[in-house]
């Protein structure tokens, strides 16, 4: 059977990064979006260029990296977006610019236009994209609760225009999948001209349908999918790339479609994407969950001893789970060190496996056997964050009938501090000392705690999100010591937030340009 092709369109490095909280750092974007040219995504949106000096040189940057990407930037309906954004796109080898309006009737009302003045300005808007570039994407934003005779009015103008790809959104995530297949077929048969464009599905996971609407619109005729990995996004996220690609896969019988997604990656850029993140994914997420492919109960595990295929529609290996895992020990060596990290998609150069082997070797003591996701959190850990604040030691007393005390020792800037400071709690105590011997003005956001494995000797990762002036940062890390790693990731965070504001040209990292302005 001939399957046709689908175009992934990724928009992790913007509609994902644009959930609050989810921020990267430049070199977290620059690492995303190699991971995303390499595992053959078609189109990166990069991010929203006129937003902050911070999008713009992310942007440009990726722009110049990406080996076979095309790399995408997001203008809304005025020159001086468009503008920008070719300024940063225009060194890619395959350049896009990506321009959208709010064509519902509520979108309307912002920026106050009349419907024909709406359709002027998306035609003029247009045409200037594609005087500056060949490719160019127009979406109708909220195209969902868009009235059908100006929606097919306004693909229609931007069509003539010389838009190269149509881009349906469900903004709200309020379509159901027969409304979303029926939406593009009908905008495929009516509007003229539509034969020449390619017409793209961007969906939100509101209702929880977004892989299910944006399958429906390839089956109604779209042929590009925009989505995100693991399925980041503002509110409840958007299409998950990894769920779209796999249903494609595994389900290619009744769905004849392909793309060209090198599946065994998934697996590396979905944790890479959680740790810089900082959205942990759920366990019984789709694909990528830690129980998407565990087998807990009897009948099941009988029934995968037998026949893998008694309960597995696909295997580990296709999304680049390693089939076996072993747990390491304290016996085990830098080559072992060496070979695990390799079946979980890193390979490190010799003084990062150095460090890692180090923690490594320290955790094996502690720990009767270290399990894959022991070694990940040891990972993790090691991203290269600039150390302003580091513990040195920290011991607390705590336990029924008072405060808890922490005795702590961070290194600021290469100088030892001390504090003794009480709190509700070992945690409390501990992050009072930490804000004792560093005066910040940072809110707590999200302070979250997991168990990386099982037992009582089992590794706790921690999360923390801090929020200051408008700038958010996320610090996770691990350690069999729930109050030390929470202190980790309280540093970590406060590393991040620092280098933000140290790196900061006004607006920089924050986006105070709303989706909704027009101009
Ligand atoms: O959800 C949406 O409508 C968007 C547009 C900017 C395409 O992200
Ligand atoms: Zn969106």
């Amino acid at each position: 059977m001939t399957k046709d092709r689908v175009l992934i369109f990724d928009t992790t490095l913007r509609d994902g990064e644009q959930s609050p909280g989810a921020t990267m750092t430049h070199e977290e974007k620059l690492e995303i979006a190699q991971l995303l040219d390499e595992m053959g995504v078609d189109i990166i949106e990069a991010g929203f260029p006129i937003a902050s000096e911070g999008d713009f040189r992310a942007v440009s940057e990726i722009a110049k990296l990406a080996k076979t990407s095309t790399i995408c930037g997001l203008a809304r309906a005025n020159y001086k977006d468009i503008d920008r954004c070719w300024e940063a796109v225009k060194n890619a080898k395959s350049p896009r610019i990506h321009t959208f309006i709010g064509t519902s009737p509520l979108h309307r009302a912002i920026p106050n236009m009349t419907m024909d003045e709406m359709a002027e300005r998306i035609h003029d808007t247009v045409t200037h994209a594609r005087n500056l570039c060949d490719n160019v994407q127009w979406s109708p934003m909220d195209a969902t609760r868009t009235e059908w005779d100006y929606l097919a009015r306004v693909v229609e103008i931007a069509i003539k225009a010389g838009a190269t790809t149509i881009n349906i959104p469900d903004t709200v995530g309020y379509t159901a999948p027969r409304e979303s297949a029926r939406l593009i077929e009908r905008l495929i048969a009516e509007v003229p001209g539509a034969d020449d464009v390619i017409f793209a599905t961007h969906c939100h996971n509101d209702l929880g349908m977004a892989t299910a609407n944006a399958l429906a619109a390839v089956e109604g005729g779209a042929r590009q999918i925009e989505c995100t990995i693991n399925g980041l996004g503002e509110r409840a996220g958007n299409t998950a790339l990894e769920e779209v690609v796999m249903a494609l896969k595994v389900r290619g019988d009744i769905m004849p479609f392909e793309t060209q997604i090198d599946t065994t990656k998934i697996m590396h850029i979905s944790r890479r994407v959680a740790t810089v993140s900082g959205f942990p994914v759920q366990f019984n997420k789709a694909i990528v969950g830690k129980n998407a492919f565990a087998h807990e109960s009897g009948i099941h595990q009988d029934g995968m001893l037998k026949n893998a295929e008694t309960f597995e529609i696909m295997r580990p290996a296709d999304i680049g789970l390693s089939a076996s895992s072993l747990p390491l020990g304290k016996h085990s060596g830098r080559a072992a060190l060496r070979a695990k990290l390799k079946d979980l998609g890193y390979e490190l150069a010799d003084n990062q496996l150095n460090d890692i082997f180090v923690r490594f070797k320290d955790l094996a003591d502690r720990k009767k056997e270290v399990f894959d996701e022991d070694v990940l959190a040891l990972v993790r850990q090691s991203d290269t964050i600039e150390d302003h604040l580091r513990l040195q030691e920290l011991k607390v007393v705590c336990g029924t009938g008072g405060p808890a005390t922490a005795d702590m020792t961070l290194i600021i800037d290469g100088t030892e501090a001390n504090i003794t400071a009480t709190g509700d709690g070992p945690v409390d105590s501990a992050f009072n000392a930490v804000k004792a011997l560093f005066a910040h003005q940072a809110r707590l956001q999200l302070y979250q705690v997991h168990a990386v494995t099982e037992g009582t000797d089992a590794q706790a990762t921690v999360s923390v999100r801090l929020e200051e002036d408008g700038r958010i940062a996320t610090g996770q890390s691990a350690d069999t010591d729930t109050v030390v790693a929470s202190v980790k990731a309280y540093l970590n965070a406060l590393n991040r937030l620092i280098i933000r504001r140290e790196r900061s040209a006004p607006g920089e990292d924050t986006k105070e340009i709303r989706y909704t302005d027009a101009n």
